[in-house]
């Protein structure tokens, strides 16, 4: 595959609504080497794709006179949370939803078009248009909620590995990549199938869910420091940090010089896949000038090993070029 990899952040989620088959499909039709599915799971045990359980915003199931009965307040992640979830809902009563776009500034025209696909389904395309461009496709899901799900007896992690091994994904060089923010999680799965293993790495006072249940006080921030980058290259393959850890921001959105967390993470083996890279105006420092191109330059030219990017065509030219 050519580097820098692109990765389809909920596919080509600029363009359709985040998480379907037809987000994925265009994606890929642009050039990415990647589809990101995010997994959460249903009731019955599937995993399915989208971003967070609560599936409120992000489908049409709020507006399902059949379901109204089920919405609910939940604690997730120490946070309180209100609406429908996918766990209290079968795979055949997910399928019966359709997908909207999540951001009001984005494409409309698509929504209540297309379903909430599995994780078999995305295997399958990804092997599909394998076969048919002649480019290798792809995956690369993360594991959401991967402490709450465990701590309500539907945990993720056997059901994701059952599938890989099913479609053939069990090497270190299978074209996959398996990301969380949580650390846990990724420690089992490390003992559990032989491939490539991303740390998510967010806001730098923020923590994974998984050490403040633990107690512990360490931050993303903590993870990002020689010693702590040494400490994920014994479970992990690369990183995956918010592009904010690379080029600091002010409040005031102006830029800050790079950090050496692509050096620092390269020296101790760790790939380094950075995100969320997006066209709009409001995601992009006024540096670039409304030219997005420009800021995957300026990742590009630092040494970043992949983007997670909404809008993998731009991506793309600028890989290209
Ligand atoms: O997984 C990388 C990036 O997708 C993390 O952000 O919140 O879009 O899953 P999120
Ligand atoms: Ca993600």
């Amino acid at each position: 595959m050519r580097s820098p990899l692109i990765i389809a952040h909920r596919g080509a989620s600029g363009y359709r609504p985040e998480h379907t088959l037809e987000s994925y499909e265009l994606a890929i039709e642009m050039g990415a080497d990647f589809i990101e599915p995010d997994l959460v799971i249903s009731r019955d045990g599937h995993l399915i794709a989208r971003h967070e359980n609560n599936i409120t915003e992000t489908t049409d199931v709020a507006e399902r006179a059949e379901f109204a009965a089920r919405k609910i307040c939940k604690l997730i992640d120490n946070k309180t949370v209100t609406g429908w979830f996918s766990e209290d809902f079968t795979l055949a009563e997910l399928k019966t939803l359709r997908a909207k776009e999540r951001l009001p500034f984005r494409n409309q025209t698509y929504n209540g078009q297309f379903q909430t696909p599995t994780l078999r389904e995305i295997l399958t395309l990804a092997q599909q248009k394998t076969q048919e461009t002649g480019r290798e496709i792809g995956i690369y899901p993360e594991t959401k909620h991967p402490s709450y799900f465990q701590s309500i007896g539907l945990p993720l992690e056997e059901p994701l590995v059952k599938i890989l091994q099913e479609f053939g994904y069990t090497s270190s060089v299978s074209p996959l990549f398996i990301q969380s923010f949580e650390i846990a999680n990724l420690k089992k799965l490390n003992q559990m199938i032989d491939v490539p293993l991303v740390q998510l790495l967010g806001e730098e006072n923020q923590q994974p869910y998984d050490l403040v249940l633990q107690a512990d006080k360490r931050t993303y921030q903590d993870l990002t420091t020689p010693a702590g980058l040494s400490q994920i290259a014994a479970y992990a393959d690369a990183i995956g940090p918010s592009k904010r850890l690379i080029i600091p921001q002010t409040e005031d959105s102006q830029l800050l010089p790079p950090t050496l967390l692509i050096q620092e993470a390269h020296q101790v083996g760790l790939k380094v896949h950075a995100w969320t890279f997006r066209n709009e105006a409001c995601f992009l420092a006024s540096e670039y000038q409304n030219q997005p191109e420009r800021e995957y330059k300026q990742f590009f030219q630092l040494g970043v090993d992949g983007v997670f990017s909404d809008f993998p065509d731009v991506a793309f030219k600028v890989r290209e070029s």
